[in-house]
Parts: structure tokens; sequence; C-alpha cells
């Protein structure tokens, strides 16, 4: 049988075999009925035992028929694994990614991207730093392939999966006298003059729905930006303020002083987000396999801390 049996054949009879009729497998084939007649004809002589009986319209495969209907499932089965890991080592070898990170996602994203291209060399990666308002847009337009955000946006409908913690913590500069104290009181921290991002950041966010919680209000006495010129405030002695772990990881470990405040770690995560509806390209599926991978952690459920 093999040497008269074609492809072909098979995707007609298994056609045939799933929609019980000549009619409609020859019309989603895109194939007239003669042809799927004689295709059938030349594969049951090839075959040498009947392969099905025609009771008026319908088809009823015999035992063998059913067989056969099988194995060329099994056969296009394996066929398309082997076309999907053909695109998918050239889609590792050449594609594309698109990145976007918010603001603070800045201090690791770049990171987490030179770990994967040196695995992928042949990748073309760009990575975009911007804000909340750009980082929404841009999910509404499908534009990026995947988001780095402190917080998954509440108003889309997003896959987020938890990449990395993210602890905001509080920073004083070294010779402040609250440095080295234990347990400092969050009414008592609230009476530092305190450096605050602008309004919209996350980190913000998170360190006010933290003040709230205790019904204390806080007021900034500087709104500042960016986490760098919340540092360059806090060494000028201008006050204290709290941020992300991560957005010292290029600062000596001794430049500023981590505050032991009540509440405080604050602890959140960075997620890697995309718009629900989206397929991910088999380059993006694949760093995000990487990020899980790296970090080993257990999901998180998702913060809440939008206002
Ligand atoms: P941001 O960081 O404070 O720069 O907006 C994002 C976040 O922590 O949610």
């Amino acid at each position: 049988m093999h040497r008269h049996t074609t492809f072909r054949q098979l995707e007609i009879f298994e056609a045939i075999a799933r929609l019980g009729s000549f009619t409609r497998a020859s019309e989603e084939l895109f194939l007239t009925q003669p042809t799927v007649s004689m295709q059938i004809k030349k594969l049951s002589e090839a075959v040498g035992v009947p392969l099905y009986e025609q009771l008026g319209k319908k088809i009823l495969l015999t035992p063998d028929g059913q067989e056969l209907a099988q194995a060329a499932r099994e056969i296009f089965d394996i066929l398309n694994r082997y076309t999907m890991s053909v695109a998918e080592r050239r889609g590792l070898k050449q594609g594309q990614l698109r990145l976007m990170a918010i603001t603070t996602a800045s201090y690791f994203a770049p990171r987490l991207l030179g770990e994967f291209a040196k695995l992928y060399p042949g990748i073309e990666a760009s990575l975009r730093v911007t804000n909340k308002e750009q980082v929404l847009a841009s999910m509404a337009d499908n534009l990026d392939d995947l988001y780095f955000v402190g917080q998954p946006p509440e108003d889309i409908d997003v896959v987020a999966t938890p990449i990395m913690d993210n602890p905001i913590i509080v920073l004083a500069a070294p010779d402040h006298p609250l440095a080295g104290k234990k347990a400092i009181p969050l009414s008592r921290i609230v009476q530092e003059p305190w450096l605050m991002r602008e309004k919209g950041s996350g980190t913000r966010n998170a360190i006010e729905r933290m003040f709230n919680a205790y019904d204390i209000n806080i007021h900034p006495r500087l709104e500042l930006g960016s986490n760098e010129a919340v540092k360059q405030a806090i060494l000028a002695g201008l006050g204290i303020s709290a941020m992300s772990r991560h957005a010292l990881a290029l600062n000596p470990p001794d430049q500023f002083a981590e505050l032991d405040v009540e509440g405080f770690p604050i602890l959140r995560h960075w997620y890697a987000v995309y718009p629900a509806g989206r397929q991910l390209s088999v380059v993006a599926r694949a760093f995000l396999d990487h990020l899980l991978k790296r970090n080993e952690a257990p999901p998180a459920p998702p913060d809440r801390d939008m206002p």
C-alpha cells in the first residue's frame, strides 16, 4: 500500500471519516466531488480492503477504515509537531521582541533582556521605557509584545505573570538620625519631610495606600518625576522617601540608609503583562518562559494597589 498511497489521499480520507460525508469533505478541502471520489477509489485499491460502506448519503467506516483514519491522524499530528518545531527554531533565530517597561522597571528590564539576548543572539530586541499612560496606550493598540509593570491595569483585559518581587523600602541619607533605629512607627516617619514621585507613579500609589490603610495622611514636601531625582534629593538632605529596592541596583550598598519602618517593605511584584486577546509570538513566549524559569517563584495573586 505504501508505494501508492499519497498524503493527499489520507487527508481526504481523514476528512470523510471525520465528517461522515464525501460532499462535506470536498467542501472543507476545496476539492470537486469527482476528485474526492477518484482519490478515495485509488486509496481503497492501494489498501486492498473495503474502507467504508455507503448507506444512502451517509458514509460508515469499516474497522479497517477506522484504523486507517486513526493512522492518518497520527501521521498528521507528527508532521504538525515537526512543522511547528521548525518554525519555532527559525523564529528564535531571527525573531523580534518588543518590550515596554514602566519607569521603575528600567532598573531590571535591560538585565533580563541582556540574558535572553545572549541565549538567542539573532533576535532583534527593543525596549522602550515610558510612563503608565503610554503603557496603557500601547497595550490598547497592541503595539508591543510584553510590558513590565508594577501593577497590572484593571481596565484592560490582560494576562499578568508575576516575574519578580518588588519590595518598596524607606530610604534616608546615611547620616539621618533615624538610621539604625528599630521598628520606627508610621506616625513618627510621617513627620519627616517626604519626597514623593509624581502623581500616577505606581510607587507613589503603593506608599499612599500603605499610609491610608493606617489612616495617616502623608504630605509630600517635594514632588519629583523620577527615582534618580528622588535619590539626589535624599542625598542633598531634603528629606526621605520610599522606592523599589531595584532602583538601587547600581548604587553602592552604603550610599543610603534603609529605615526599619512599620509596614515596610511593602511587598509588591513586577509583572510581565500582555493583552488577553493577543497570541504571543514564539520569541515573546520563549522570553516569558525564560523569566519564569529564572524566577521559579510560586505565582502570586495580582497586587491590588490601584487607587
Ligand atoms: P513607577 O513604577 O513608580 O515608576 O510608576 C511602576 C510601579 O511600581 O508600579
